[in-house]
């Protein structure tokens, strides 16, 4: 028995059921909250006890769900529960499956303690599980099972107890009669069992209740009738125990997780400004001192180190924000920007972005597939995709790379120490060398070496006169005229070009 799996003998994560209040053609355990499906949350909590096996029940769509679960966690073992329903006919499914393992590594069949989960119960923690098991093993228990006391318990089983307190077992909401559903305590569906009272207990239950269902509940009295130990372990924490049956239910449950989630930060040290507009998933990594803005999202492996300030109104998926770095009101998917660096206001940052240390991309900014060196800056208005830009280079304002030629995508390449003018095009593939300038309005079409003046100038015509002629009686012919342009023959003049940077 290796450290990493020195819990339990094994947790069940049940999941066969088909979840249709929450009129979806996407199963019901695919639904997100925090930014991990809920079978995802499931299986996460269950690794945290370090079970030496984890089975998951399977049944609706479940091609999909298997695949979902095998590319999350590729050595849980899929089941498949057959036409019987019920959830103790799920269980009997995956035991079975367990032993047959067990057979075939010529271990023996499971032994000792068993947890079973559902795969739609997503705030469960790994803490109250500890806490279930740790409690069983304890006490010695046959049967451990987590309950809570709700206001309103309709729908769920109810757990029944002896006058000293002793648990006795669990009547279904359907099979309970009004003094039974009088009972406000109820049963999870979390339970810690003994491997050997489980399989032998099963063995025996029926489908003989309101619902024609194996019912995984008949275990706790048949477990009892056999001299086992039935406990419970009552959580204060309802969120827990709570699962997601409809969308009404997924708001509520990701709205709670979230709250935990920031809260979980600001204990660690994050300044969250406006708790209740700012969602964070379960998989965001944030470093002490961060500050977060009202209305910021944090996706996916998004990570933000130390004095880092993101937000107002900043959406970020799998962005790696520097140490000390600025991000206002961006949109950033896989995009790396350096410490101290500068982002926003109004900025979409596409996969592939690395903006270097101290570096800028400002307002109205497109980029994407593009490297931008230590201390360069592309300030205002523009897009930069499948670029690579040195390092301390200006970027004017307008700068577009025209990397798409209606076919293929091709590269710009520019180098260290550049100052690009106004409204500069760079129609890739073209390189500029380090140092080298171009002009406002320059199209560049072939590459500029490097320390050169890169124009591509037509020159400027104007035509005197031209508009008290060809516009009479507007506003502009009005003021022209009080200017002193006269309406007589045109007369066109040359201007040279401007040299300098616009
Ligand atoms: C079950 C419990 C009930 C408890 C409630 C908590 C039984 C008989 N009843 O109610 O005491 O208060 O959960 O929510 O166990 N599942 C399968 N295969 C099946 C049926 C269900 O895998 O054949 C899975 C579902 O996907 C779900 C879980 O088991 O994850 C619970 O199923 P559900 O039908 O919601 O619970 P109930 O049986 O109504
Ligand atoms: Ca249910």
């Amino acid at each position: 028995m290796s450290p990493e799996n020195s819990g339990p003998a094994a947790v069940i994560v049940l999941a066969a059921g088909a979840g249709t209040r929450m009129k979806s053609r996407t199963p019901k355990i695919l639904h997100e909250i925090g930014g991990r499906s809920l079978i995802g949350h499931a299986l996460a909590a269950a690794r945290t006890i370090a079970p030496r096996e984890l089975a998951l029940v399977v049944r609706h769509e479940r091609d999909l769900v298997a695949s979902h679960v095998a590319a999350l966690d590729p050595d849980a073992l899929i089941v498949d529960q057959d036409d019987v329903p019920g959830t103790g006919r799920a269980v009997e499914a995956a035991l079975e499956a367990l032993d047959a393992l067990d057979a075939f590594d010529s271990r023996g069949p499971l032994s000792g303690t068993v947890v079973v989960t559902y795969g739609d119960v997503p705030l469960l923690t790994g803490a109250l599980l500890a806490e279930l098991v740790a409690t069983h093993e304890a006490d010695a228990n046959a049967v451990t099972v987590l309950t809570a006391v709700l206001d309103d318990a309709t729908g769920y089983g109810r757990i029944l107890r002896a006058a000293d307190g002793t648990v006795t077992g669990i009547r279904e909401h359907k099979d309970a009669t009004e003094a039974e559903r009088a009972i406000r305590e109820i049963n999870s569906g979390i339970y810690a069992f003994d491997a050997a009272v489980l399989r032998g207990s099963l063995g025996h239950v029926t489908t003989d209740n309101a619902q024609g269902e194996k019912y995984l509940t008949d275990v706790l009295g048949l477990a009892r009738a056999a001299g086992g130990r039935v406990a419970a372990v009552v959580t204060e924490d309802r969120w827990q125990v709570e699962g997601a049956n409809d969308r009404v239910q997924l708001a509520a449950l990701g709205a709670e997780h979230n709250r935990r989630t920031v809260e979980a930060w600001m204990r660690s040290g994050v300044t969250v400004v406006d708790p209740a507009t700012t969602w964070i998933d379960a998989t965001v990594t944030l470093d002490e001192d961060v500050r977060l803005l009202p209305n910021t999202q944090l996706h996916g492996a998004t990570t933000v180190a130390r004095d880092a300030v993101v937000g107002p109104d900043t959406t970020l998926t799998d962005v790696h924000v520097g140490e000390g770095a600025t991000v206002v009101r961006t949109h950033g998917t896989g995009a790396t920007i350096g410490a101290k660096a500068s982002v926003g206001p109004f900025t979409y940052l596409r996969p592939g972005t690395v903006l270097g240390e101290t570096g800028k991309i400002g307002a109205f900014y497109e980029t994407k597939n593009v490297t931008i060196g230590r201390g360069s800056k592309l300030s205002h208005l523009g897009y930069a995709g499948d670029a690579e830009i040195g390092e301390d280079t200006n970027i004017g304002c307008g700068n577009i790379t025209a990397n798409y030629d209606g076919d293929k995508k091709h590269r710009t390449v520019i180098g260290s120490g550049v100052r690009t003018g106004s409204n500069t095009v760079f129609v890739a593939p073209v390189r500029l060398g380090d140092g080298a300038y171009s002009g406002a309005g320059a199209v560049i079409r072939h590459d500029v070496p490097a320390g050169a003046l890169a124009l591509s100038l037509a020159e400027q015509r104007n035509t005197e006169g031209w508009v008290i002629a060809k516009r009479p009686g507007t506003i502009s012919a009005a003021l022209a005229a009080a200017a002193g342009s006269k309406a007589a023959a045109p007369t066109t003049s040359h201007t040279p070009a401007p040299t300098e940077e616009g």
